[in-house]
Formats: structure tokens, sequence, C-alpha cells
């Protein structure tokens, strides 16, 4: 290839800082101390839930602990059966693993990577007892469907919103339409504090269950310092918090950004053939996190030899994820999930980190443009 390395990273992911986030971790150390130890936790606990329109949040040290919390309350265990997308992060899965219950691995829907309903209505048994789905990298599941099966089959749903903070389905926000939802405030995240996680729901037993779950089940009811259940340690640092409200406050701002990096994406690749682009479906609004294309079509290169090539030219993209149900640690699939396999053999994620600017984008574009001939 002719092209020259570019000049600087082109990352992944990362945040946009700007002097509000400096002020705002200022004022956590200088501040969010003695009596303020949980000023900063309280102010974005309640800002994330007056943003996305749900009654209780619990912040947590990150999203992985948050849908742990979110598995216990709903009291899984042993035995238990949870349909799970075949597609995400192993946090999704191991969640529920934590709690001794089962991940039953389902295929995903080509044009979301988000859990296929059709798929979910296949691995229904009588042990089933919840519904773990992803917003697969911004783009909002099918919630219509899944909460109309959930409710036929009397079962919990469990919104795995990670990467999906600021994305909408039918206008309504992400993360409220299941029984509890989690966010990461993680470093690769659209608002970001390093680590940080967040748990909402708008269910105030559960919500009081898991705010005993996430602080050792202390209630102080015989003594000070006594607790009445085995609990967890899962909250949110003051400091963590006190940057992640800054982030949160911003959010429409980083979903505009990402939008536009997506389309100047879709407007430059749109037109290769092969090359298909997940965009967002009808009555959905994608934060676009990780703008992502799949290779249809035999291409002169492989998916794996094309992420080389780009990485020599200074250009951070991803692989689409493994499945799941393929990992020593699970029993013999059930189900062999062939969207999410092409999307493991042929997908791509696209640098979109916060910092970048049009150049680079396009930059990206040329040299895919190229190796895609
Ligand atoms: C879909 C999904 N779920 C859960 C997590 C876990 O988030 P955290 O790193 O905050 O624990 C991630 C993080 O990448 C994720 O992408």
């Amino acid at each position: 290839m002719k092209i020259k390395p570019y000049p600087k990273k082109i990352s992944f992911a990362g945040p946009s800082i700007t002097q509000k986030e400096v002020n705002y971790a200022i004022d956590g150390v200088k501040n969010g101390f003695y009596e303020n130890y949980f000023y900063h936790t309280k102010k974005l606990e309640n800002t994330f839930c007056k943003y996305l329109g749900v009654k209780y949040a619990i912040a947590t040290h990150c999203c992985t602990l948050a849908l742990h919390l979110a598995c216990a309350t709903l009291g899984l265990k042993k035995g238990d059966e949870v349909v799970c997308t075949d597609f995400s992060w192993i946090a999704t899965a191991y969640a529920i693993v934590y709690t001794g219950a089962k991940p039953v691995f389902v295929d995903i829907d080509p044009d979301t990577w988000c859990i296929d309903p059709k798929a979910i209505l296949k691995a229904i048994t009588a042990k089933t007892k919840a519904i773990m789905l992803v917003h697969s990298f911004g783009q909002p599941a099918e919630m219509d469907k899944i909460m109309k099966i959930a409710q036929k089959h009397n079962l919990k749903v469990i919104e795995d919103a990670a990467p999906a903070f600021g994305s909408k389905y039918k206008g309504k926000n992400v993360g409220t339409f299941g029984d509890i939802a989690c966010f990461s405030f993680q470093g690769a995240k659209i608002a970001a504090s390093g680590e940080g996680g967040i748990m909402v729901t708008n269910n105030k037993k559960l919500y009081e269950k898991a705010l005993l779950l996430s602080s050792m089940g202390r209630t102080d009811s015989q003594a000070v310092f006594w607790s009445d259940m085995i609990g967890y340690q899962y909250t949110i640092a003051n400091l963590t918090a006190a940057l992640a409200l800054a982030q949160v406050e911003r959010i429409d701002q980083l979903v505009a950004k990402k939008r536009q990096i997506f389309s100047w994406y879709y407007d430059r690749l749109k037109n290769i053939p092969g090359l298909k682009i997940i965009t967002e479906q009808q009555n959905s609004f994608s934060n676009y996190t990780y703008p992502s294309i799949l290779l249809q079509k035999k291409f002169g290169l492989s998916r794996d030899s094309i992420l080389k090539i780009l990485k020599e030219h200074n250009i951070h993209a991803r692989p689409g994820f493994p499945r799941m149900s393929r990992f020593p640690v699970f029993a013999k699939p059930r189900f062999k999930n062939p969207e999410a396999e092409k999307v493991e053999k042929y997908g791509i994620s696209l640098p979109a980190a916060a910092n970048l600017n049009k150049r680079d984008v396009d930059f990206v574009c040329a040299i895919l443009t190229e190796l895609l001939k």
C-alpha cells in the first residue's frame, strides 16, 4: 500500500475532556470528603435519573458490578436460566454466572447486532427466569418485542446498556424498559470516568434491595455496622462520580459528536459493494458509540489482515466479539448462533474516539477504500 502511516494515533475510543471535567474533578478532590463524602455520587445518581426518566439509580465501581447487582437483586440463583445474547463483552454473561444461574446464549439480529427476539422465544424453558439483552455498541435492541415476550412468559428483563447512554428506542431512552438497566462509565464509553457504572430501576423494592446489597447488607438495625444479609462493596468512589457527573451533564454534546463521526464514515463508505454498515433502524436513535461494519463478501484480504494494516497505519480498529458460548468455562452451547458467528469473523468496529476530526476519519476511509477494492 502506497499510503504512509498517519502522523498521530487514531484511537478507537476515548473521552472528550473539557474544563468542566477538570473543574468537577478538582472540586471532588478539594471538597468531596468529610460531610460531602457522598455529595458527587448523589448528584450523579440524581442527574442520571432525571436525564433518563427513571426513579432510582445506584452508581457503582463499574458496570460489571452493576450487572451482578442487578442479577442478585432479581434473585437469580443456581438452577435458573437466563436467555442472553451471544454477542457481547464477557461481563454480560459472567454477571449471570456469579449468581449460580446459567446463561443460555442466543443469536443476534444482523441489522443491529442486538439479541434477536425470535431466538429468545426458542430458548425459553421451564427454568428460564430472565432475559439479558445488550444495546450493542449503542444500537437499541427491539424493546417492544422483548418486553412482550417477557410479559407473556413472566420473565425479568435486564438491559445491559453499558455502551448505550443517550440512545433511544421509539423516543424513549434505553435503560427505561426492563426491570433493571446498567450503564458503564469505563474509559472507552461515551461518558467516561475511567472506571464507573450505574444501575437504574423504576421499582422501589428492587432499588431498596440493590442498595442494601451494594453496601454490604449494612442496616445498622441491631448496632452500628450491623449487617443483615451477605452484601458487596460495589459503590463508586465520590471522586470518580465527580468526573462522571461532568460527562453525564454533557451527554447530548457527546452523542452529537459520535453521530457526526458516524456520518463521516457513512458518507465515505456507503457505496463500497459488499460492505454493510450498521445503522440505526426505524424508530431507533443510536449514540453510535462504536460505528461498525461487516464484510459481506470475499475481499482480497481477510478481516484480520485488514485490522493489521490499519494498525500499521496508526489506526486502532477492533474485531467483533468472539461468541461467548465458545468460551471454555461454558458447557456445550445449545444454539449455533450463525449471525453472531458472522460478526465474530467479519465484523469491524471503527475508531470513534471523541478527539477525532473529519481529517482523521477521512484517512481511515481512504485506507479502507483502498483495501476493500
Ligand atoms: C456490553 C458491555 N457490558 C458490560 C461491560 C462492563 O463494563 P465495565 O467495564 O464498566 O465493568 C462492558 C464494557 O465494555 C460492555 O461493553
